[in-house]
């Protein structure tokens, strides 16, 4: 968990979260174990939330490890929807790829493995959403990729920007910097609406306008 919010806070949120299916609480399993970074199932649900209110049907995810918020875009966009699925690590893509065949959702995913930045350089048609949740060192150089590909009235989604409550401490590192930057740039962007929402590690939610 981010622990962003007071513990007792924090504990009442995942204790009013419903149970999840048989892969994801698996994969929830073995983030645990293995220390996989994912976004958990209550920031998930707030992606699925937002994918279905805003219809979306085009998603690029950059840093998907072994496929735990990809599974929720890929059901949020339905059938007919397509999602790509990024890591820089070819062993997370194969975990990630079994995971989606059980799923019963592999058909809406294309599985790219390389740097999620060079390979969004390289799509032609605009998406719905961009999901950021690479290396944070990249975040600010994501936001000028990542507005271009994106349609007007497109979800620009950011994991991670309130990094554990670290961005008020002194001396902050590079990671910390980045963020700081990142989140200069989507709040003062003449071209987003945004707002961040403190749920466990905090994200960003920007509307291309
Ligand atoms: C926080 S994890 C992603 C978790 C995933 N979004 C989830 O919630 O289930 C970040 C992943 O991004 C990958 N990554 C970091 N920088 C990357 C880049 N530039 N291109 C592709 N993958 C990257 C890492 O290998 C790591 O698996």
């Amino acid at each position: 968990m981010g622990g962003i919010t007071v513990p007792e806070v924090e504990d009442y949120l995942y204790s009013m979260l419903p149970p999840r299916d048989e892969v994801l609480s698996e994969m929830e399993a073995d983030a645990a174990k293995n220390d996989v970074p994912i976004v958990g199932p209550a920031v998930a649900r707030v992606l699925y939330q937002l994918a279905i209110i805003s219809g979306a049907k085009k998603i690029f995810e950059m840093g998907s490890a072994i496929g735990y918020s990809t599974i929720w875009w890929a059901r949020a966009v339905g059938e007919g929807g397509r999602v790509i699925y990024t890591d820089g690590d070819p062993k997370n893509a194969e975990k990630a790829r079994r995971y989606f065949d059980r799923a019963e959702i592999g058909k809406r995913i294309t599985i790219r493995v390389g740097d999620a930045l060079e390979f969004l350089s390289e799509e032609k048609e605009p998406f719905d959403i961009i999901f950021n949740d690479v290396d944070k060192t990249d975040y600010p150089r994501v936001f000028r990729l990542a507005l271009p590909h994106l349609k007007g009235g497109g979800l620009f989604i950011t994991d991670n920007v309130l990094w554990s409550g670290k961005l008020r401490k002194p001396n902050p590192d590079a990671q910390t910097k980045a963020i700081l930057e990142f989140n200069k740039l989507i709040s003062g962007s003449p071209d987003l609406f945004t707002t961040i929402l403190p749920i466990r590690d905090g994200i960003s939610v920007c509307v291309k306008k």
